[in-house]
């Protein structure tokens, strides 16, 4: 993309670098020498700057703190064999960025801006792209409400920002999960489809609980029957049954996975049947009982592929098939691996080279 816009950049005295272990890294803890700053002021985005990454300053009445006015995104850059930075569907990350600011009256920020704000930030901390088998650059795009002041209202000031950390996997091991049937992730008409910062929170209280009966992740249910499955932890779900590829239809409470996309798509090319529907509880059930359940796993940025082992449901443990016999999860998530290092056609035009 053309530099159209005016960033500014202030780069680090002396990079950290040479304190990363890339053949260990965990996720989410480590943080690339700089980050993109913009400021919204008078209905415009300004003074667009890179700089070190450093620690914030911020008023301590920020609507942000207390009524959680923010939005964010996750995404994820590569090196390809040939050492190219790719960026894997950026253009859908931010649209659905935009999508996620309007449901909580944030303004939105233009692709362009997204865009080279990204390519830029990228191309400085280039380095820090990880190229070992599995590992990535995760790329964290966030806006956040900035008013100091304490009343209730959408505020007039906001912070776009870009940080990124290069990331091993996300889950070290296949997950065990359990159907919620007392808590709520969305309901209809709430805010479930967005990537906002609340939807994360209220979650953590019954992840909370199921943690402690010794499962890794929730299965969330519909908010007024559970009786119906919709996402994962903070993953789409997916299930093979008898051969079908099965996921939750979007709606007002699902979050519109780009990975989910991604691999209903490859499904589909593949000649797969697809179905994007209503999963009942019962079915999964029924199918984990007479052993036409085949597989299931979370789909989304942050694990791509989280192969799900074991279902916990009204106090039964359902224990799937081996991880190792799981044709189609393991295809697709080695497909996908193969697009974004570039070893195959990128046939859909997901790569964005930087
Ligand atoms: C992602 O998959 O990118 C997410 O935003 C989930 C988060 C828990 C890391």
């Amino acid at each position: 993309m053309l530099d159209t816009l005016e960033i500014s950049v202030k780069k680090v005295e002396k990079s950290r670098i040479e304190e990363v272990d890339f053949n260990n890294i965990p996720f989410g803890r480590i943080y690339s020498d700089h980050m993109f700053i913009a400021d919204y002021k008078d209905g415009e985005w300004t003074d667009l700057r890179i700089q070190p990454y450093e620690n914030l300053s911020l008023a301590p009445a920020s609507s942000v703190i207390h009524y959680g006015q923010s939005v964010f995104e996750g995404l994820k850059a590569y090196k390809t064999k040939s050492g190219q930075t790719t960026i894997f569907r950026p253009m859908a990350n931010a649209s659905r960025l935009n999508k996620s600011a309007e449901r909580m009256c944030i303004p939105e920020v233009p692709e362009e801006l997204f865009m080279q704000a990204l390519e830029k930030l990228l191309k400085i901390d280039s380095a820090w792209i990880p190229n070992q088998n599995g590992n990535s650059l995760y790329i964290r795009p966030f806006i956040f409400a900035m008013d100091d002041y304490i009343g209730i209202k959408p505020s007039d000031t906001y912070r776009f920002m870009i940080i990124t950390c290069p990331v091993g996997s996300y889950y070290s091991e296949p997950v065990k999960v359990k159907i919620e049937s007392v808590y709520t992730r969305a309901a209809k008409g709430g805010t479930g489809f967005a990537k906002a910062a609340g939807n994360y929170a209220g979650a953590l209280y019954p992840a909370r609980l199921a943690q402690k009966q010794g499962y890794h992740q929730l299965l969330w249910t519909d908010a007024k029957q559970h009786k119906y499955i919709e996402e994962s932890g903070t993953m789409n779900i997916m299930f093979v049954i008898n051969d079908t590829l099965i996921t939750p239809e979007i709606g007002s409470t699902i979050l519109n996975g780009i990975t989910r996309n991604s691999v209903v798509t490859l499904a589909r090319d593949w000649g797969m049947q697809v179905e994007e529907r209503k999963v009942s509880v019962d079915e999964i059930i029924q199918a984990a009982k007479d052993g036409t359940l085949q597989e299931a796993f979370g789909a989304g940025t942050a694990a791509t592929i989280a192969h799900i082992k074991l279902i916990g449901h009204e106090g039964v443990d359902y224990t799937l098939p081996a991880i190792e016999e799981r044709k189609f999860s393991n295809k697709v998530l080695k497909a996908l691996d193969a697009i974004k290092s570039g070893e195959s056609e990128d046939k859909f035009g997901w790569l964005h080279m930087v």
